[in-house]
């Protein structure tokens, strides 16, 4: 029988790294996703050594400081996460001459264009999460020349802590929501995001002259936080109504982009994978929610 694929899972445990385990691969695909006390990922040494001890065929990068709020003031732990890490990432695996897939983020623009932003569109981060992230990019593209970056944004899924469980665990005891509605993006599946990861993943595995580095992998369409919250909510057949506000009244420690859509036709074009409308995986999510509360 044919050696196992082996592919290591960075922060394998997180929302999107739990995606990933739950992603249909091939059969002969084994998944490490090591936790923190497993690995330590800052370190060069232990890096080293589970390289060692692995033939691992490729590395996904699902780790990041991801709290965009708390970072204003622990920018060090941001940084070390969101760019250390993936540094470190990138030369280990160029040291193994292996693919690196990374994932960052719609916080490394401004939100100042009025389209969805293209890959190769000027970077300008507005906040250190943001900063922090671009600093990663940076350093896995110039480290690894199998590297590419996906960047996504607004996760959703049925587990871990995201918008959609928020706005449905917070429409239990409340008739009425205020949700922000000047600022749009693209809601993106977790699952989606995973097969996508894993589909670019295999190819790049398969083919030692994959195309390489920035992709954007989002659902289709477009929304604002509060459509993105009436969706949620309507598909849940709740009674709760979203008050739209703008995004000056909630302010927070950390700017967001006002506009953070992301265009995907690089990943289309080099990968033939393409997105379906968020609004379908949503209606999934929130599915799947409505069973684990049903058998819990
Ligand atoms: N969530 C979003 O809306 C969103 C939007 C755009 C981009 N992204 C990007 O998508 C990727 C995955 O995000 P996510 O939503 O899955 O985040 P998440 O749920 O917060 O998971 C992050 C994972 O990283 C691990 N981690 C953090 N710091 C670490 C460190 N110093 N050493 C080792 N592991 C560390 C965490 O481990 P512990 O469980 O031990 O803390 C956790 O498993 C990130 O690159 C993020 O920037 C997310």
């Amino acid at each position: 029988m044919a050696d196992p694929i082996r592919i290591l899972i960075a922060g394998g445990h997180g929302q999107v790294g739990q995606a990933l385990a739950h992603a249909a691969w091939p059969d002969d695909v084994r998944l490490h996703r090591p936790t923190r006390a497993d690995l330590d990922l800052t370190s060069a040494t232990a890096l080293a050594e589970a390289f060692a001890r692995t033939p691992f065929a490729a590395v996904i990068n699902a780790a990041a400081f991801t709290a965009v709020d708390e970072a204003e003031t622990h920018p060090d732990e941001a940084f070390l996460a969101n760019a250390d890490i993936p540094a470190r990432l990138s030369e280990a695996t160029r040291r193994a001459g292996i693919p690196l897939v990374h994932i960052s983020t719609d916080c490394v623009f401004d939100g100042a264009l009025d389209r969805p932003y293209a890959e190769d569109d000027a970077t300008a981060p507005i906040s250190v999460y943001g900063a922090s992230k671009r600093t990663g990019e940076v350093a896995v593209l110039s480290g690894n020349p199998r590297a590419a970056v996906v960047r996504t944004a607004w996760v959703v899924s049925a587990r871990g802590r995201n918008f959609v469980r928020t706005i449905l665990d917070a429409a239990v005891s409340r008739p009425e929501l205020a949700v922000v509605a000047n600022v749009v993006g693209s809601p993106t599946s977790a699952d989606d995001l995973a097969g996508a990861l894993a589909a670019l993943t295999l190819a790049m595995i398969a083919d030692p002259a994959a195309p390489t580095g920035v992709y954007h992998c989002v659902n289709a369409g477009e929304a604002s936080w509060a459509e993105l919250a009436a969706e949620a909510l309507q598909l849940a057949g709740s009674r709760t109504t979203v008050l739209p506000i703008p995004a000056a009244d909630r302010p927070a420690p950390a700017a967001r982009p006002a506009n953070s859509r992301l265009s995907c036709e690089r990943l289309t074009r080099d990968y033939g994978v393409t997105m379906r409308d968020w609004r379908a995986a949503v209606a999934d999510i929130v599915a799947e929610l409505q069973l684990q509360r049903v058998a819990p």
